[in-house]
């Protein structure tokens, strides 16, 4: 969550091809990382408008490792918007894309560019289509939040090509519509999402709470368990949650609240033996909640919880947190390390407990900052 490279905003650069008989393509493009969740968001109050049951805080990754790189592009020549995620055309039908491009067609504004020759009235953007290509470099639908880089990095772009000037307190209000934890990528470091009180959703928004260069010691290492797509998708496992699991009211209403203080407080002392132990202690109750849920879901398989054992027995022999760990709706392992040392220490416990197959040693990427382990710990 650290370093030049953590920057959140998508680098864009508008560019147009032939101008000739109004046949141009106007195009930008821009790049979003993921955000992993400490205190969970896990249940809506209102489907459409995707409001939460409760705040959650996140924190955003370096997006060398984590992101989604997405290309809009508008032309008279488009006959309808349509979008490729990862190479493969895919519907744009559902209500959550149409709702993230209805939010932003509704703030372009002109766009002129002389020399090549393109104008483009506020006006006439309801008439143009769009062609949205978007890839990941990280596994899409597996529990890294790819819907999180994907609408955050969808909704940045597109407001670059249209010219929107909304602040990101508004973008992130528009992301949260394409996907929740979308609302949280728009910005880089520690950010919390606020549930809001209204219902329209206009207080639903994400606020940064520190930035990237805050708590630099930290080291936050990703082991993929599984790139599989997962079974349940966050969307309707949520949806299952907030239907039959007594617990995720209790959980929203008396345990996240005062969690969320607290986790304020840890990120901003850099406390990492608070910061772990409720990191470690939301994962665990969100994972209960999915439990709970009637028929339960099951996000974490045996690899994920011999992962916990392993920091578990580490963190009670030393008698304070030397790493936390948090899986998201999915069982790969999120782990945070304070310090480089500790990070070193981890990967070696790691790779002893799960030694990666001949094959696959060539794809841990150890970076300086985030680093991607594909473990091969299928
Ligand atoms: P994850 O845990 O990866 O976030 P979800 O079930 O929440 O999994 O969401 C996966 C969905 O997010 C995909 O099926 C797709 O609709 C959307 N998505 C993923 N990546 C992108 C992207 N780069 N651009 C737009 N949408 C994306
Ligand atoms: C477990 O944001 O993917 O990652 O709003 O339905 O698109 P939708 O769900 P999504 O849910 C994320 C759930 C989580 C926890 C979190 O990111 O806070
Ligand atoms: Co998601």
């Amino acid at each position: 969550p650290h370093g030049a490279g953590a920057s959140p905003y998508p680098s864009h650069s508008a560019d147009s091809m032939a101008a000739e008989e109004g046949q141009w393509v106007l195009m930008a493009t821009g790049r979003s990382p993921t955000n992993i969740a400490v205190i969970k968001y896990w249940g809506k109050r209102d489907e459409a408008l995707i409001l939460p049951v409760n705040d959650s805080i996140s924190v955003t990754l370096d997006p060398d490792h984590l992101s989604a790189t997405t290309t809009v592009a508008v032309s008279p020549s488009f006959p309808s918007d349509r979008m490729w995620l990862n190479g493969k055309d895919i519907s744009l039908s559902g209500g959550r894309f149409q709702n993230c491009l209805r939010e932003i067609r509704k703030r372009a504004r002109d766009v002129e560019d002389e020399k090549k020759g393109i104008r483009i009235k506020k006006e006439d953007w309801d008439k143009l289509h769009v062609h949205i290509a978007s890839y990941n470099n990280f596994p899409t639908a597996a529990g890294l939040a790819s819907s999180a880089a994907g609408f955050a990095c969808l909704v940045f772009t597109l407001g670059k090509l249209m010219n929107v000037k909304e602040d990101y307190g508004e973008l992130s209000s528009i992301a949260r519509q394409g996907s929740g934890s979308a609302c949280r990528s728009i910005y880089g470091g520690f950010v919390k999402w606020c549930m809001g009180k209204n219902n329209d959703g206009s207080d639903s928004i994400a606020v940064q709470l520190a930035d990237e260069a805050h708590w630099n010691d930290l080291v936050i290492i990703i082991a993929v368990v599984s790139s599989k797509q997962k079974e349940t998708s966050s969307t309707s496992g949520m949806r299952d949650s907030v239907e039959t699991s007594p617990l995720l009211q209790y959980r929203a209403q008396t345990i996240v609240p005062n969690r969320v203080l607290k986790m304020e407080e840890a990120i901003k002392s850099r406390n990492f033996e608070s910061f772990a132990r409720l990191t470690c202690a939301d994962s665990n109750q969100f994972h209960a909640v999915c439990m709970d849920t009637s028929p339960p879901i099951f996000y974490m398989n045996d690899t994920s919880h011999r992962i916990i054992s392993l920091v578990e027995k580490w963190n009670q022999s030393e008698g304070t947190p030397q790493i936390a760990y948090t899986f998201d709706a999915g069982p790969n392992a999120v782990l945070i390390a304070p310090n480089r040392k500790n990070a070193t220490l981890l990967l070696q416990k790691l790779l002893y407990c799960f030694p990666p197959q001949h094959n696959d040693l060539s794809s841990y990427m150890v970076g300086d900052k985030s680093i991607l382990s594909d473990a091969g710990l299928n």
